[in-house]
């Protein structure tokens, strides 16, 4: 069997090479038209930053796991060819800031059609809208080559980055959506031996493809909502004493609640939350349900909110101006043991900073340079280069700041030596922990000014 995947991004990659790990008997090729990203999973610097991924990586590349530019040959050899490209909000035209923007899947199926010489199982791995399906059967079955048919499966993937090849190696389960016919029974069925190559038969769910593509949507909608709904109790714990921690606890040992997910922040980021709740609420208002548009669009709301009670929480307790302070960041990713920063809180909090014209010192342990430069300068307007500084290590961020703002919960912020941290730093010398990860006895022990969200 080969198998060709198209898109080689945070899922495409990993999903893949998993894959190639597992079933040494398929060939799986992964292509982009991103000649650079391509080149990195050739090279010893792969463009995704997970635990674990080298060794995955360097089990099959070269054997039977290939990443290649060339979508064309990989297209007309594959037996199943999973589509994996970005769906991101649109930001032009017609419900721009609101749908998903599929023109990059639409590609796909075009490329698919024009370049498939015999039948061929279509994959929907990217994110898409609920009777995507539909619109992707559409184009194949118009411009394929006589004779020629296709089966369109939705095969979501629910992997969280920082955790991918955990995720990747035991899932909770997988789902997969396929027409209600012999055609679409059977292609299911191959694509579930695939992962049942390693993943036991009863977490490999069958449905039909609407309820596939949208629990996508739906799963992510919930765990984003859970966020939003403690993240709204930490102001709550704020204003009356109560600790968020405790409060996710004692809730989060009710069964049916559960502790996971409960964890108070800054906020939440990640390339799909947001634009997955943009992407349902701008379904629900299509199909005439503006009630429920409205109770899943608050979600996103309160995200908001909160990363801005952050930023403004850092402004009012430095005496309501940054305006020239060194304020350091530690950790830049949108959760640690990653090195993206698509919808990072800590971009939506640098931004208000630089808007008040403080200087920020920056240290994440994955995230470079350029990424951090690009994400800050896309919407500030001022100059960059004397307002930013890069930095190689925590304790050069934090000399000569006047607050400390811990974006990320990577674990090496735990450890540090905070009282050579505080000696470097101007004084009164603030902490503001946007993760509630640092040890706050022993920090305001050593006379820092310290606040933590929901505390
Ligand atoms: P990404 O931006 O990292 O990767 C997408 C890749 O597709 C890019 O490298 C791009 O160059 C490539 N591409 C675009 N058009 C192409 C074409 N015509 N042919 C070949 N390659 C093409 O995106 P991602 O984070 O991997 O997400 C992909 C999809 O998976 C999205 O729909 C997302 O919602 C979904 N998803 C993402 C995650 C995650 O953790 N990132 C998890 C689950 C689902
Ligand atoms: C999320 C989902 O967890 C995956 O199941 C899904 O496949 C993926 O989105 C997707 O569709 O892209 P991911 O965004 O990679 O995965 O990471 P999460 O662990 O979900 O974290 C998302 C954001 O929420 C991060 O900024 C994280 O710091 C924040 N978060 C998470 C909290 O603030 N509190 C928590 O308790 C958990």
């Amino acid at each position: 069997m080969k198998i060709c995947c198209l898109g080689a991004g945070y899922v495409g990659g990993p999903t893949m090479a998993m894959i190639a790990h597992k079933c040494p008997q398929i060939t799986v090729t992964v292509a982009d038209i991103n000649e650079a990203r391509i080149a990195a999973w050739n090279s010893d610097e792969l463009p995704v930053f997970e635990p674990g991924l080298d060794e995955v990586v360097k089990s099959a590349r070269g054997k039977n796991l290939f990443f290649t530019t060339d979508k064309v040959a990989a297209i007309r050899e594959a037996d199943i060819i999973f589509v994996s490209v970005g769906t991101p909000t649109k930001t032009y035209g017609v419900d721009a800031g609101r749908a998903a923007d599929l023109k990059f899947v639409e590609l796909c199926a075009r490329d698919i059609a024009e370049h498939s010489d015999n039948s061929k199982i279509v994959v929907e791995k990217s994110t898409i809208p609920v009777r995507t399906a539909e619109s992707l059967k559409a184009v194949l079955n118009a411009n394929s080559n006589d004779g020629i048919s296709f089966q369109v499966l939705s095969n979501p993937e629910f992997l969280a980055e920082g955790t991918a090849i955990e995720d990747l190696n035991d899932p909770d389960r997988v789902l997969i959506g396929g027409e209600e016919t012999p055609e679409g029974k059977e292609a299911m069925e191959t694509l579930a031996s695939v992962y049942a190559t390693w993943i036991s038969r009863d977490k490999i769910i069958l449905t039909n493809l609407w309820s596939s593509e949208l629990s996508k949507l739906v799963a992510n909608a919930f765990l984003a909502q859970r966020i939003s709904s403690i993240n709204s109790i930490s102001a709550l714990c704020e204003a009356t004493g109560a600790n968020v921690d405790e409060v996710a606890s004692a809730i989060g040992k009710d069964s049916r609640i559960g502790p996971k997910f409960l964890k108070a922040s800054v906020g939440f980021g990640g390339s799909c939350f947001q634009k997955d709740l943009l992407n349902l609420v701008y379904l629900c208002e299509h199909f005439g349900l503006p009630e429920v548009a409205s109770y899943w669009r608050n979600v996103i709301g309160m995200n908001d909110w909160q990363k801005r009670r952050f930023s403004t929480k850092i402004i009012n307790s430095l005496f309501n101006t940054v305006n020239g302070k060194r304020i350091a960041f530690l950790g830049f990713a949108f959760k640690k043991d990653t090195n993206d920063t698509r919808e990072s809180p800590a971009i939506y909090v640098g931004r208000d900073l630089l808007e008040e014209e403080a200087n920020l010192a920056i240290y994440d342990p994955k995230v470079t340079p350029d990424q951090m430069k690009l994400d800050l300068g896309a919407k500030v307007e001022t100059d960059l280069g004397s307002k930013l500084e890069i930095c190689t290590n925590a304790y050069d961020a934090a000399k000569g700041a006047h607050a400390l703002a811990i974006l990320t919960e990577w674990d090496e912020f735990k450890d540090l030596d905070y009282q050579r941290i505080y000696d470097s730093m101007m004084k009164p010398a603030f902490v503001f922990d946007g993760r509630n990860i640092a040890n706050r006895k022993e920090l305001v022990d050593i006379g820092f000014e310290v606040y933590a969200v929901g505390r």
